[in-house]
């Protein structure tokens, strides 16, 4: 017997009310949506059902490109995610990426906990790698919440640098002055957002010795 979700039953009858709502404010919403994109922002956040991306913000539709998954990694060898910055940067020529991670992440929690979880082992090793980079740091928080909280915030600034590490950032920055990379964490506690103000320039220009992809 199927599970009668109310959600997956009102979807159609919510999604009437969406349409007469956006052609109160405007008339001709969904004839501009047809006509092409051209987001600003490209935003790379957690699957976390939790932690959306454009209502935290407050984007419209059109604004912002989005992907997600599983602790808002950028894999070195993920086709998915490098081919969304790639068509991101290259073709729509967003102005900013923004990685947003969020506390109480359970990518996270399951990465710091000696445990095997099958075929996601593999993708949980990217973040046991942000842990490696920084164990020193982290190991000497003593707090297990706090630990937890600041290995959130790392693995957006690690997963930031992954960004950078692109050809097509670096070919597009050396033209164009643009993208920026932000890190960001949503706090679901409070609802607030937090710009960890990482120093994308910076970050830019000390990975360059190592990971330049020849932009000049
Ligand atoms: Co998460």
């Amino acid at each position: 017997m199927a599970d009668h979700s109310e959600l997956i039953s009102k979807a159609f009858e919510n999604n009437e009310r969406w349409i007469a709502e956006k052609e109160a404010t405007n008339k001709e919403f969904f004839k501009h949506l047809a006509e092409g994109q051209s987001p600003e922002i490209l935003y790379i956040g957690c699957s976390d059902s939790r932690a959306t991306a454009e209502d935290l913000m407050g984007a419209k539709p059109g604004q912002v490109f989005v992907h997600r998954n599983i602790a808002n990694v950028v894999g070195s060898a993920d086709l998915n995610t490098l081919s969304v910055i790639e068509y991101a940067i290259g073709h729509l020529q967003v102005k900013h990426v923004v990685v947003c991670g969020h506390y109480y992440c359970g990518g996270v929690k399951a990465a710091m906990q000696a445990q095997d979880l099958g075929v996601l082992n593999p993708w949980l090793r990217y973040i046991r790698d942000v842990y490696r980079i920084h164990h020193n740091e982290l190991d000497a928080i003593a707090d297990e919440d706090q630990r937890y909280r600041r290995l959130v915030e790392l693995n957006v600034e690690e997963q930031c640098i992954n960004v950078i590490k692109t050809a097509v950032l670096q070919k597009s920055f050396v033209r164009t002055g643009t993208p920026t990379v932000h890190g960001w964490v949503f706090d679901m506690r409070s609802g607030r957002l937090i710009d960890l103000k990482i120093d994308f320039e910076k970050k830019l220009k000390d990975i360059r010795e190592i990971y330049d992809l020849g932009a000049g």
